[in-house]
């Protein structure tokens, strides 16, 4: 149930009119506020102090008020029934599914086949897996893109590099049959490192630019050779992809498809980008052109097919929108990236959007800032290299292990690689998505703090004390009094649905993970204050406390299932 629609509704239904309900850090007045007769009494031509009262009077005839008050010029403070408040918390996971669910394709991830996954693919994601569950869990039907990188030059210079280290493969042999077997085998860490080694001696060696520049022509053009090659390394990078994503616990994708698969629609995008007269040349490239005159700031061209005429990294995501027109049919397509991919995106939405293919306003880009160490620069490896992904997570789990050695305890290697996990993706969720971050693998990990272990532990704590509990009796009748802690912490739990509905209508993941952490502090300070298993408890304080305790888990566990973090037994 969502606590504040609720109220809020009926409040706006009492009084005829919609007003603005807000809801105090310090409830020692109210939970709820308004300033409801201070907008009103100007229009009126009333006392705002008086207006005041009467609307007052009227909130508080609703059967879920226990009193209003009004407060300095005007405001009124609204509390509610405590059994009333008992009851909300209690359904506060029940979310109703939308009424009109939104068909919604994702894409993020989205990485690049023959290259290693480095930070930069790190809160795409994660921060893109939470708001795919987010907005399943709401009720949207969504749809997750790895928009793989398999086109471009990086492909033709890992041929390039192949063809260079084994020139006898049948790849390379005119007569290539795709029917026949080749005995060749790559190691997926060699082949990690061909991408890198091809790139840096292809800067040194124009020859060998130039045969890559003719392989990638070929290979786009469908060479039987490069293509049984590609799909030889393909599978290593899916394979290692994959490995990924399930150490990051990110719920497989829905599609693996990228440039390549885009490829094959590009002759059908070109005949409609042609039909509108959209195609022009420019210095032999073939450009569409997205300039608005309305625009102050720089709006280059987008690019059909390069100088060369191959396909390009603007064609493939055009194609990818008709791909996905085609296949989902969806209202909104919504990408998660770096955000100094802006520029590329507003042209490819204009781009759609004058084609007729996808209309501008059901495009959303959701640029993240940049991941950075210590010293305020984007993250680096000690060696001056970004980071690759699993350095990341292996780093992390270093951290973690370093901490529990020296807290003297001992675990097994699963649960050390939950509170690793659960460092590290928390501490990205928990940032604004545009803003930039700063990552320290020891911050990160600490048990105290903002941080994912502290979540975790809470959540193992709950669970601990459910657990020593047994069965929880009955309880008679619905509290109808709780001391502060106990009420403080249902009206948190109460919150949920609002969260969660908020963190998707402002594509906003860290208003869930602030909220895990605040529901962890109220938590926290509710059994600090508040006996449970005690002696010295009556059994109806206890059987009260320990139905918060059943409600608080429950709200918690369905958080950090959006987060996709993973709760140990014990820690
Ligand atoms: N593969 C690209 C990269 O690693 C990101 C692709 C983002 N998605 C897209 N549809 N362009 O930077």
């Amino acid at each position: 149930m969502n606590l504040y629609k609720f109220v809020s509704d009926a409040i706006n239904e009492k009084l005829g009119v919609t007003v603005n309900l807000e809801t105090p850090r310090n409830r020692d007045f109210g939970d709820f506020a308004t300033n409801a007769a201070m907008v009103m009494a100007k229009s009126a031509g009333k006392n705002p102090r008086e207006l005041a009262g009467d609307i007052s009077t009227q909130i508080a005839e609703l059967p879920f008020v226990s009193e209003t008050s009004v407060a300095g010029p005007g405001f009124i403070n609204i509390k509610l029934r405590d059994d009333f408040i008992w009851n909300a918390a209690a359904t506060a996971t029940d979310v109703a599914p939308v009424t009109k669910p939104l068909v919604l394709d994702l894409d993020y991830g989205a990485y690049n086949v023959a290259k290693s996954l480095h930070i930069g693919h790190m809160r795409t994601s994660i921060v893109g897996d939470t708001f795919n569950r987010i907005a399943r869990f709401l009720g949207h039907r969504s749809f997750s893109w790895n928009h793989m990188g398999d086109w471009g030059k990086p492909m033709a210079l890992v041929i390039a590099w192949i063809e260079r280290l084994y020139p006898d493969l049948p790849y390379f042999q005119p007569d290539f049959d795709p029917s026949m077997t080749v005995d060749f085998d790559i190691d997926p860490s060699e082949l990690n490192s061909f991408y890198p080694a091809a790139s840096s001696y292809a800067k040194e060696n124009p020859e060998f630019q130039a045969h890559a520049q003719k392989i990638k022509a070929e290979f786009q053009k469908g060479h039987p050779g490069y293509f049984a090659l590609y799909e030889k390394f393909l599978a290593i990078s899916l394979n290692m992809m994959n490995n990924t994503v399930r150490r990051l616990n990110i719920v497989p994708f829905d599609y693996d498809l990228g440039e390549r698969n885009a490829a094959q629609y590009l002759p059908q995008v070109e005949e409609i980008l042609r039909e509108k007269n959209l195609i022009q040349e420019s210095d032999g490239a073939q450009v569409i052109v997205v300039k608005k005159e309305s625009d102050t700031a720089p709006m280059p061209p987008y690019m059909w097919t390069d100088s060369r005429g191959a396909d390009t990294y603007d064609s493939t995501d055009l194609a990818t929108v008709y791909c996905r027109k085609k296949t989902d049919n969806p209202d909104k397509i919504i990408y998660f990236t770096d955000m100094r991919q802006s520029l590329h995106f507003e042209q490819l939405f204009r781009a759609a959007d004058l084609s007729g293919i996808f209309a501008y306003e059901n495009f959303e880009h959701i640029g993240y800032g940049t991941i950075n160490g210590s010293d305020g620069r984007p993250f680096k490896t000690r060696d001056g290299n970004a980071a690759g992904l699993d350095d990341i997570i292996d780093t992390v789990n270093a951290a973690v292990e370093r901490r529990i050695t020296e807290s003297g305890k001992n675990l097994p290697q699963d649960t050390v690689d939950m509170i690793a996990l659960a460092a590290l993706k928390f501490n990205d969720l928990l940032h604004d998505i545009r803003s930039d971050y700063v990552f320290d693998p020891d911050a990160v990990t600490s048990f105290e703090g903002r941080t994912g272990p502290y979540v975790l532990y809470t959540a193992v704590r709950m669970n601990s004390i459910l657990r020593r509990a047994g069965d929880i009796p009955p309880m008679s009748d619905i509290p109808t009094t709780l001391v502060p802690d106990e009420r403080n912490l249902l009206m948190e739990i109460a919150d949920f649905e609002r969260t969660v509905q908020s963190a998707f209508d402002n594509r906003a993941p860290d208003i869930v993970a602030n909220y895990a952490y605040d529901l962890c502090q109220l938590v926290n300070t509710f059994y600090h204050n508040c006996p449970i298993l005690r002696d010295d408890v009556s059994a109806q304080d206890r059987t009260r406390r320990l139905g918060i305790v059943a409600m608080a888990t429950q709200t918690l566990t369905c958080a950090i299932d959006l987060m996709g973090l993973r709760v140990p037994d014990e820690m």
